[in-house]
């Protein structure tokens, strides 16, 4: 860097500087800050007592904001909704919107694959012990740059695709709200229930 270059840089970045504190005097924040600094001089509780109400922070959460959230599956099949998917349609999901990350046979993409193959790698068809959570994850996470958008009747579709990818069930099989929980997943016997309650009984 020559001297000349030097001082034309020093001289931008008092310049810039200065732009700067000035901005940063003129922000109505450093004042807003000051302004509505608590008046605890008589103690938290008188000021306590100078509260609204209500701060009118947050909704009303009914019925239907509640539903959007409660959408939890369980390994017993509560919480699935009504329908039936197919793999034969879920392939079809499948290539339009999963395949861009997890490949055509689904070995590709993330670590933790959808299929099982030679490598061993923990994948849903080895290493998860229960059907109904490939509902719950693909429905609440997936596509992962759209999470939430697929239908219930697109994730049974898919559901039935991996499984049946996955060697678990036959390509005609349905997937309802009553066969999914009934498929024994072969990883269930890698898990055991975990009943520990904190005395000598601790495994
Ligand atoms: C934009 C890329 C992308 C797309 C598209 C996508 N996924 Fe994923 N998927 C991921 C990533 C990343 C992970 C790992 C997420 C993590 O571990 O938190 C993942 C993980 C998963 C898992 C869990 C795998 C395991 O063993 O832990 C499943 C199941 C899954 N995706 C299914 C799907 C399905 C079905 C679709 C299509 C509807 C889909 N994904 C589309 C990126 C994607």
């Amino acid at each position: 860097m020559t001297k000349h270059g030097t001082v034309y840089i020093s001289i931008a970045s008092t310049v810039a500087l200065l732009v700067c504190c000035q901005t940063a005097d003129k922000t109505p924040y450093t004042s807003a800050m000051q302004r509505d600094k608590p008046d605890w001089s008589d103690g938290l509780a008188a000021y306590q007592k100078t509260w609204p109400d209500k701060f009118g922070i947050g909704r009303h959460a009914d019925k239907s904001f509640i539903a959007k959230w409660d959408i939890d599956v369980r390994p017993d099949g509560k919480g699935l909704p009504d329908g039936e998917g197919s793999a034969k349609n879920g392939a079809v999901i499948y290539r339009q919107k999963c395949v861009s990350c997890h490949g055509a046979n689904g070995y590709e993409g993330p670590e933790d694959k959808l299929v099982t193959d030679s490598t061993g790698r923990n994948t849903i068809g080895n290493y998860w012990p229960y059907a109904t959570t490939i509902f719950d994850y693909v429905r609440r996470s997936m596509p992962f740059n759209a999470p939430g958008s697929l239908t219930d009747q697109e994730v049974y579709d898919i559901t039935a695709y991996l499984l049946y990818l996955n060697g678990i069930i036959k390509k005609e099989y349905k997937i309802t709200a009553t066969t999914l929980p009934q498929i024994e997943m072969p990883a269930k016997k890698r898990y055991i229930l975990d009943d520990r309650r904190g005395g000598p009984e601790v495994r």
